[in-house]
């Protein structure tokens, strides 16, 4: 199909040479006469021009003061202005409105086609960046936290809640693999911040003075090997969000200049004289325990307390395993999608193995688990045997120690009574093999009471 290109000039003569100039080139042109014409076509959207080529003064108006009035509408087209009598003033106002280029007449085809060619490429650059960012919008929705367990619902209901606000900074908490990084997109995409950058930094991954200068930017000869300055990721995320990564491991004088940048929204690059301001939103994540890292005095306490304006606690999959109900389904559907397969049966097995496991290593090791289920399927049975959940293998974390002769239950609101009521009975039911009478002897009831709750809450178990 070819590429759409909307000529407005009011000379007759030289209009129908432009367009038939053009059509040769394969562009597919639309002329219009005047102004009017023109914003009827556009707002009509019969067209999408990818360029769009007029003439400044038309018959009907200025075609600047015209771009002013539309710019909202057409902002992934380039436009080239041709004048007969061009001022300083006129370009300048050209360049402000975002305008690609500016020609006086009487101007060289060859010449003319060259800035239509350069604007077409810059249209379509600008043109696949914004198709990036509306899939990267669609893929970060508030519904891409699976899950539908109650703590998982609050948590859902407070990222929603947060990404209306116009919060300066978060900290969000949680051990490996809780969802902590899927969180800090979700609330870029889904908050008023979505159109500008959201710029990613792990601060484990990087020595302290690569971290510093990543995040700072330099000069041209501020140490040796900065060759050409280069803008740092406070400034590119100018506007936007920082998500800086694993906080906790940020070096302590870092965290001072962190801490003043932040406090001052104003940044000097490395090796600069000026400070530059800068408007960033930031997202810090760790998986570390903050505060106890800041009375281990390993993290400043006024950066903690600054950064801290709002906090979000992601609990460990094991505090919420009702959500292996969406989430298993979730991840077998997506594998199945990539690697071509198509698993839909999951035995009892499976999933009272899954139900039992403590996954230390939370939703990033499940979903691990899947994808390498869902490859080495041969059919459209889930392939138990590849699950290998050894529990002794892994490291027992605290609440799993804690839970050899009991059971952990988090008392910090996030489970309802029911819900510890259901947990119970399904860790038992567990351990017993859903045995019903070994089930109500360590709950200490009849195995008609465990029965009569057992079909309550929709639980599984042996007669
Ligand atoms: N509730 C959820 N629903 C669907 N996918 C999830 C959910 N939580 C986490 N994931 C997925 O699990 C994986 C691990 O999540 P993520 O990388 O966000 O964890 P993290 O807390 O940042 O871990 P780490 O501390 O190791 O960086 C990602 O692929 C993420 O998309
Ligand atoms: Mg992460």
């Amino acid at each position: 199909m070819s590429d759409s290109l909307l000529i407005i000039e009011d000379e007759a003569l030289l209009g129908n040479e432009l367009a038939r100039f053009f059509r040769k080139r394969d562009w597919d042109v639309t002329l219009t006469r005047n102004l009017e014409d023109a914003e009827a076509t556009l707002s009509a959207e019969t067209i999408d021009p990818l360029v769009v080529l007029s003439d400044m003064n038309l018959p009907d108006g200025n075609a600047l003061d015209f771009l002013e009035k539309i710019k909202d509408k057409t902002h992934d087209s380039e436009w080239i202005f041709v004048t007969g009598y061009g001022s300083v003033a006129d370009s300048v106002r050209a360049v402000r409105l975002g305008a690609y280029d500016f020609i006086e007449k009487p101007c060289d085809p060859e010449r003319l086609n060259l800035l239509v060619e350069g604007a077409a490429r810059s249209a379509r650059a600008q043109r696949r960046l914004s198709q990036q960012s509306q899939q990267q919008t669609n893929r970060y929705s508030i519904d891409a936290l699976v899950g539908d367990s109650s703590i998982t619902n609050t948590l859902r209901q407070m990222i929603w809640q947060m990404a209306q606000v116009p919060f300066s900074s978060l900290i969000i908490s949680g051990e490996t693999g809780t969802g902590k990084g899927l969180i800090a997109r979700i609330l870029h995409h889904t908050g008023s911040r979505a159109h500008a950058p959201l710029i990613e930094l792990n601060c484990a991954a990087l020595p302290k003075e690569l971290l510093e200068s990543e995040l700072f930017g330099y000069e041209a000869g501020a140490f040796t090997g900065a060759k050409k300055r280069h803008r740092g990721l406070f400034e590119q995320a100018h506007t936007g969000t920082l998500f800086l990564d694993e906080i906790g491991e940020m070096d302590l004088d870092l965290q001072t200049k962190l801490l003043k940048a932040v406090e001052d929204l104003r940044i000097r690059r490395l090796g600069g004289e000026s400070e530059i301001s800068i408007d960033v939103q930031i997202i810090a994540a760790s998986n570390l325990d903050l505060s106890a890292r800041v009375e281990q005095g390993l993290f400043r306490s006024d950066l903690y307390h600054r950064l801290n304006i709002m906090s979000l606690r992601v609990p460990s999959l094991r505090e919420r395993k009702l959500d292996l109900e969406q989430l298993v389904p979730a991840f077998i559907a997506e594998n199945n999608r990539k690697s071509n397969k198509n698993v839909k049966q999951i035995s009892e097995s499976a999933w009272s193995k899954m139900r039992s496991y403590n996954w230390p290593g939370n939703i990033r090791e499940l979903s691990n688990v899947i994808e390498r289920c869902v490859l080495l399927a041969s059919d459209e049975h889930f392939p138990e045997h590849w699950l290998q959940l050894s529990q002794a293998s892994s490291a027992p974390s605290e609440a799993a120690k804690m839970a050899e002769d009991g059971i952990f239950l988090p008392l910090d609101g996030s489970l309802s009574l029911q819900e510890i009521e259901k947990y119970v009975l399904q860790e038992v039911l567990n351990r017993t093999d859903e045995n019903v009478t070994a089930a109500a002897r360590m709950l200490g009831t009849t195995r008609e009471t465990l029965r009569y709750r057992v079909q309550k809450y929709n639980l599984r178990c042996k007669s």
